[in-house]
């Protein structure tokens, strides 16, 4: 099974999960990235059940609204019924580091106003400790020296990306950092000036994990 099938059944297996979440005025938060692209073209069939999606990025707003899903404006929604988006590590407590494809801030803004999070990976997100994974941080434009030296000094080799956010600021992955404590390191992080959004999801972690596996079954993780 290639990773593409392997997304594309952990995007099924959400479909299945958000089943009792379908009626007419429920709000779906969806997520960003190429494993929430399959969960979009699944949604898309269930369109009249549901009574609006809300988005985490441009990307997905424009894929959504291409496959006639009605968009609500983050700002006008209270309560999103449910969020579903992928990862691009999972640790054993259901601590993620997202933020791969650049849309970390809107994705933990709409995770905090969804009842559940669930969260769709194929197996090769599946780590003992996150940190492989090169963390992504968004910071205004002007705190980018300032942000990038202190990660140097907790030990980390700043690489600041090409291009701005859906919000016009910068992201900085951080290279080499060990992450032994999620928690911490994410209040500790958010707490540097400029720093709108750290890419590791721990305060919201999501409340399932969804997890196809090459044998072709799918694994669910919970938070310990
Ligand atoms: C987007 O900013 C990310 O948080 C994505 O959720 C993450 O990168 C997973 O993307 P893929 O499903 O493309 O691996």
């Amino acid at each position: 099974m290639n990773q593409d099938d392997l997304k594309r059944r952990a995007a099924s297996a959400a479909l299945q999960e958000i089943e009792r979440d379908l009626t007419p005025h429920a709000i779906i938060g969806v997520g960003t990235g190429s494993t929430v692209n399959f969960f979009i073209d699944l949604l898309a069939d269930c369109r009249e059940r549901f009574g609006a999606a809300v988005s985490s990025s441009n990307a997905s707003t424009k894929l959504l609204k291409e496959r006639d899903i009605r968009v609500m404006e983050t700002i006008s929604v209270k309560r999103a019924a449910v969020y579903v988006d992928g990862a691009d590590e999972v640790d054993p407590s259901c601590a993620l580091i997202k933020g791969g494809g650049g849309a970390l801030t809107q994705e933990k803004i709409v995770a905090s106003i969804s009842d559940r999070f669930i969260c769709i990976v194929d197996q090769s997100k599946l780590v003992e400790r996150l940190g492989d994974f090169p963390l992504p941080i968004e910071v205004v434009p002007s705190a980018q020296r300032a942000v990038a030296d202190a990660m140097v000094t907790l030990g980390g080799e700043p690489r600041i990306r090409s291009g701005l956010t859906d919000n016009g600021n910068v992201i900085i992955d951080v290279h080499g950092l060990a992450i032994d404590d999620p928690d911490e390191m994410e209040r500790n992080l958010n707490n540097f000036a400029g720093v709108v959004t750290v890419g590791i999801f721990a305060v919201h972690r999501p409340h399932l994990v969804l997890v196809a596996e090459q044998d072709g079954t799918i694994a669910q993780r919970y938070p310990n």
